[in-house]
């Protein structure tokens, strides 16, 4: 399964006679936010997927472009485009599964709480019309600060009485995607046999890739440990700074997303072998969210992986006490805005 799920699959790629193959059955995925910068590489990565029928693209602004030059894109999908609020039901309606990059991203000296305010308000808006047109629906936050904007997203749906755990979920997917690059870097391994469970939260410490549990089996010294959680902590940070106040990441985020879109798609298709890590409704531990590996199915979280969490290290152990109060003022800080801003 490792081989399946810790790399976004070429698989469209290595079919291609004149078109990337159809598929049997196909699903609708809507991506809010599409104009932006992870929107616009993401909504290209999901265009090349065989398993989707319909891409619909929403954004406030200039997304009619977007939509123009993807669909010029012979892959099967059909690309639509929804500008503005007036247009937001129709992109929802009967979509599968719905991915939201909308927002502001960090500039250099801004942590992801400090986008707090903003996108608070935009996620809220927009999971609002998730819960009117497509209450089913697959939901994946990327919108940050995420440990905070999928609380949120769990309230709006409960006000809205259409709340599924089991369908809401943060896409932490491209610390996984950083932790497995760095870990191979560093231990001169394969890439694509390299799978590290990434658990807790989407924020600096709160961020706790469990290396014991690298696979293929490998062993670090307490000096690898050190420095990999704390490149894997701040891998955004890295991006941002470089960057130099032009944004965030988004070309590794849109990669990142775009495989946990494909991950849910099989999962929905029926695949029995679907793993990612992502941040949930959890009782893993005594938070009500936290991210870990889960199994996913047709009705979303089918399994949360316990056994991650067996046999951790002393490392991990205290890591994984000390990010608990910083994750819990974050969920606590979603539930709250919500119940203020109702
Ligand atoms: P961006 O500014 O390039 O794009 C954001 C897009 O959202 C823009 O096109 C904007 O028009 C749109 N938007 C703003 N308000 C909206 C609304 N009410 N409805 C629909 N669309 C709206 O930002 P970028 O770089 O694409 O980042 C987006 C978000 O993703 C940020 O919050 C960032 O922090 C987050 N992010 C999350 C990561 C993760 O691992 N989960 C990694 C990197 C970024």
């Amino acid at each position: 399964s490792q081989k399946i799920t810790n790399q976004l699959q070429p698989h469209a790629f290595q079919k291609i006679t004149n078109q990337l193959q159809p598929h049997a059955s196909t699903f609708k995925v809507a991506i809010l936010g599409a104009a932006g910068g992870i929107g616009q590489p993401l909504a290209l990565l999901i265009k090349m997927s065989p398993l989707v029928s319909a891409l619909h693209l929403y954004d406030i602004a200039n997304v009619k472009g977007v939509a123009a030059d993807l669909s010029h894109c012979n892959t099967p999908s059909q690309v639509l485009d929804f500008t503005g609020p007036q247009e937001l039901a129709n992109c929802l309606k009967g979509v599968d599964v719905v991915v939201i990059p909308a927002g502001v991203p960090r500039k250099p000296g801004m942590t992801r709480d400090d986008l707090f305010n903003i996108n608070a308000n935009i996620v809220k808006t927009l999971v609002q019309a998730v819960a009117d047109n497509c209450p089913d629906a697959f939901i994946h936050i990327i919108s940050n600060p995420v440990n905070s904007t999928v609380p949120i997203a769990a309230e709006v749906l409960k006000q809205k009485g259409v709340y599924n755990p089991k369908k809401l979920f943060g896409v932490t997917t491209l610390d996984v995607v950083r932790a497995n690059t760095f870990v191979a870097q560093k231990k001169n391994l394969k890439l694509i046999d390299v799978d590290v469970p990434v658990v807790g939260g989407h924020a600096g410490i709160t961020i706790l890739p469990l290396l014991s549990k690298t696979r293929p089996s490998t062993t670090f010294n307490d000096k690898e440990v050190e420095e990999l959680t704390v490149r894997i902590q701040n891998a955004g940070t890295e991006v941002v700074e470089a960057k130099a106040g032009a944004g965030s990441a988004t070309l590794s985020m849109a990669y990142a997303a775009a495989r946990f879109v494909e991950s849910s798609l099989r999962a929905l298709d029926g695949d029995g072998d679907v793993y990612e890590c992502t941040f949930i409704q959890s009782d893993l531990t005594e938070l009500p969210f936290f991210a870990s590996r889960v199994k996913l199915g047709k009705e979303g979280v089918e399994a949360v992986l316990s056994v991650d969490f067996q046999g951790l290290t002393e490392y991990e152990e205290k890591a994984l006490e000390a990010l608990k109060p910083e994750l819990k003022a974050s969920i606590e800080k979603g539930v709250a805005f919500v119940q203020k801003h109702p």
